[in-house]
């Protein structure tokens, strides 16, 4: 083994054939989108020790956006996920101050580790913050996840996809839909790969992994603080997940309400209904005086955001999804589960019931929630897989880069 490893070095050393990649994450559902990717790179190097022609280096950046155990180091540790070689520590903050603050502090980052490429992922502000960094030093920025378009301007995921897009040298689509959207707006077409979901790896990696949970032991594990199930823990396909995040849905009390009034008077006479709270959902819930009012209903189970294979147990078994997530609609399209897109619009049309997914837009009215849930508990599970959403996106991903 030492005399490869010294043969390995020797050539390492001889070639001049290192390319370095720097990737960066900084909120939560960058991380299921890093990990394959960063696996691909791990067995693109195994293979090609053996007559080496190009070694990649990788260095990982987490921007520090997501800092609690549970929205950030967990998925490090049940995803594999090396530990990031620098923590920017950003925290939270208005956006501008998180997108100043990273840009500040990526800068010096490029300036010692001279990548020759900058792959960003997903919409978040460390994707816009750290793609604009690095365009500005004339690094090669490449954007996985790229072209999705809500069209939505309000949403500050469509402004960091946009200028993102718009600065890359590589944009790596996920859907045809996606790849169409770049060229209208004018992207020439050497800049752009199709290369499927990368997410879709991921759960693939850990379908068996997260079917073996049980739902007991995901629910004790995860009790909200200050929360005590009462409750009899659901069986499969009897029990409803719902998801809540985005601000457009929680800032607002004339919007929050009301969902809130929706599943405590019906939904929970209907179902179990298991919510993983995000923390700026708990922290609305404080302020608009709801927190008690959910305690008290017996047929809500409230948690603390749960990890990755307890997320995608739950929703395996779920018989009904509400989710305001981009990641969960995905998965649920894959996984087949019916869905309630609490949001008027979607950067992925290709998760919608009528290109063959399993979600529908429902937004934030109750009249027509009310009526979609009611259709959509009659549903069976469903599963699809648009093009390309076959484990193997990441190596694509790689590949593409490679071949510039
Ligand atoms: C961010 C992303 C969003 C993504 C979401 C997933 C942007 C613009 N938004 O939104 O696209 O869908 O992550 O979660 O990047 N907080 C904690 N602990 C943490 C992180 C945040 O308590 O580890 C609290 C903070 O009080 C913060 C609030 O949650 O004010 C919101 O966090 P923030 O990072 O601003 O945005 P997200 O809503 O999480």
């Amino acid at each position: 083994m030492g005399i490869i490893l010294k043969t390995w070095q020797i050539k390492i050393k001889s070639t001049p054939n290192t390319l370095k990649i720097l990737s960066v994450v900084g909120a939560r559902p960058n991380f299921m989108k890093i990990a394959p990717f960063i696996r691909a790179i791990e067995n693109y190097n195994r293979h090609q020790a053996s007559g080496i022609r190009l070694q990649v280096e990788h260095v990982l950046v987490h921007t520090g956006q997501h800092y609690d155990v549970r929205m950030s180091e967990a998925f490090f540790t049940e995803l594999n996920i090396p530990d990031p070689d620098i923590n920017l520590e950003i925290g939270s903050g208005s956006h501008a101050e998180q997108l100043g603050n990273t840009m500040i502090a990526f800068e010096k980052v490029l300036i010692e580790h001279k990548p020759d490429w900058v792959v960003v992922v997903g919409d978040v502000n460390a994707t816009l913050a750290c793609s604009v960094t690095a365009k500005r030093m004339n690094i090669k920025v490449c954007h996985i996840e790229a072209g999705l378009r809500s069209g939505d301007m309000s949403m500050p995921e469509e402004i960091n996809r946009l200028v993102t897009d718009r600065i890359s040298d590589l944009l790596l689509t996920p859907d045809t839909i996606s790849s169409a959207n770049l060229r209208r707006e004018g992207t020439p077409d050497h800049k752009i790969a199709f290369v499927g979901n990368i997410m879709i790896d991921t759960l693939e990696a850990n379908r068996e992994r997260a079917y073996a949970l049980k739902l007991g032991d995901i629910i004790n594990n995860n009790l909200s603080q200050g929360y005590n199930f009462r409750g009899i823990t659901p069986v499969d396909n009897s029990y409803a997940v719902m998801t809540l995040h985005r601000p457009s849905n929680v800032d607002e009390e004339q919007v929050f309400v009301p969902i809130i009034e929706f599943l405590l008077n019906e939904v929970t006479k209907d179902f179990t209904l298991i919510w993983p709270i995000h923390p700026r959902a708990k922290k609305q819930l404080m302020a608009f005086g709801l927190w008690e009012r959910v305690l008290e209903n017996k047929s809500m189970v409230l948690l603390e955001p749960v990890g990755y294979h307890e997320m995608q147990r739950l929703n395996m078994g779920a018989k009904i999804m509400l989710t305001d997530s981009g990641g969960l609609q995905e998965e649920c399209c894959v996984l087949g589960t019916p869905c309630l897109t609490m949001r008027w619009n979607t950067e992925r049309p290709v998760t919608l019931r009528e290109n063959g997914g399993a979600s529908v837009l429902v937004g934030n009215n109750i009249e027509r929630i009310r009526e979609e849930y009611r259709r959509t508990i009659s549903l069976e599970r469903k599963p699809s897989r648009p093009e390309l959403w076959d484990g193997k996106t990441a190596e694509r991903c790689l590949q593409a880069i490679l071949e510039r």
